[in-house]
């Protein structure tokens, strides 16, 4: 019996030497310690032998027992050390490598413009309105004082969704409704795109941008106009911006104009950019036509206004030097990062 504890105890040995698994650990405690172990089977036959050597038998069983014990306990120190040791190494960190950079992308050329636009004019006291993109026809035309037989209805200018909707061609509408839901005084410009039946090439767009603006209150008056528009120029295109307004229609306007700002390139002189004229176009206004205000439930005995609206391509367009607005909308990003 103590040549088999001795080969029990060896073989445990050689056996645990040879684990690579925590759970191996598991099957060789099992085989030898457990219930039905080995070392169990020899205890169980300790009826066997004569009763004077069954003391030194157990003495010498319970070291085999303490011996596996501490082996399983040894080797599974060793094997979580070595466990640590890989995670460890296939989880190194190398602080010194330098940091991966978010590309966080720029800002669209057009929305820098209009960011730019917005805070003149909120600096002037405006608030800014929206309106839908999908619109009543009588909004985008009929309460403008736009007329049935007035070119920019045709079918041909405009999408219809059906008689009464359409995409709006301006953002004017959003004008009628501020009128409608608000009372002067009123200060709003109004970003937003807009619809036309347009053929695509390097200065037309079927979908494009304006901003639209709308101060109605008691006593204004074309100089209100003129002085918004002068400030608003010179916050964009510098204080030395020269201006010029000239006589033109709108039907929601009364009397309407064109504002021109003098070539800043060529300071009035002609030029590629300004097409010889020395003189750029940059939006069309007015004072608000009485039957407008009316439509609106505003009285024009009381009350008078005045409105302008631009195309913000246009603008973007002059100011950083782009020759094809299709640019604006073919999400390439050699031309996008470049802002
Ligand atoms: N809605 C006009 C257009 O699309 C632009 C415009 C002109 C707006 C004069 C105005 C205005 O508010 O007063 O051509």
């Amino acid at each position: 019996m103590k040549e088999q504890l001795e080969a029990i105890r060896k073989a445990a040995e050689k056996e645990l030497s040879a684990v690579k698994l925590p759970s191996e650990l598991e099957n060789i405690r099992v085989k030898y310690l457990g219930k039905k172990g080995e070392l169990t089977a020899i205890l169980k036959k300790m009826g066997t032998i004569p009763p004077e050597e069954r003391p030194a038998i157990g003495v010498l069983a319970n070291e085999a027992r303490k011996f596996i014990e501490q082996k399983i306990e040894e080797y599974g120190a060793k094997l979580k050390a070595h466990e640590t040791q890989i995670k460890l190494q296939k989880e190194r960190l190398d602080v010194t490598v330098p940091g991966k950079r978010h590309k966080i992308g720029n800002r669209h050329p057009l929305t820098i413009v209009l960011d730019e636009i917005k805070d003149v004019f909120i600096g002037m006291g405006f608030s800014i309105a929206t309106g839908p993109e999908i619109e009543f026809v009588k909004y985008n035309f009929d309460a403008l004082n736009t007329p049935q037989n007035h070119p920019a209805r045709d079918p041909q200018d405009t999408f219809y969704v059906d008689d009464e909707i359409l995409l709006r061609t301006q953002t004017s509408p959003v004008q009628i409704r501020v009128m409608t839901s608000q009372k002067p005084p009123i200060r709003i410009i109004a970003p937003g795109r807009v619809y036309r039946s347009d053929a695509i090439d390097g200065t037309h767009s079927p979908l494009f941008h304006q901003i639209e603006g709308l101060v109605v209150d008691k006593g204004i008056t074309m100089a209100d106009l003129k002085g918004t528009l002068d400030s608003f120029a010179k916050a964009v295109y510098g204080d030395d911006a020269v201006l010029r307004f000239r006589p033109h229609h709108f039907p929601f306007t009364e009397p309407s104009c064109e504002m021109d700002t003098m070539c800043f390139v060529c300071h009035g002189k002609g030029c590629r950019l300004c097409k010889g004229e020395g003189w750029i176009e940059i939006l069309g206004a007015g004072m608000v036509h009485p039957n407008v205000l009316r439509n609106c439930g505003i009285d024009p005995e009381v009350y008078s206004g005045f409105a302008f609206g631009l195309g913000l391509e246009r603008l973007v367009m002059l100011r950083f030097g782009i020759d094809d607005m299709r640019l604006f909308f073919e999400n390439d990003l050699r031309f996008l990062s470049q802002f």
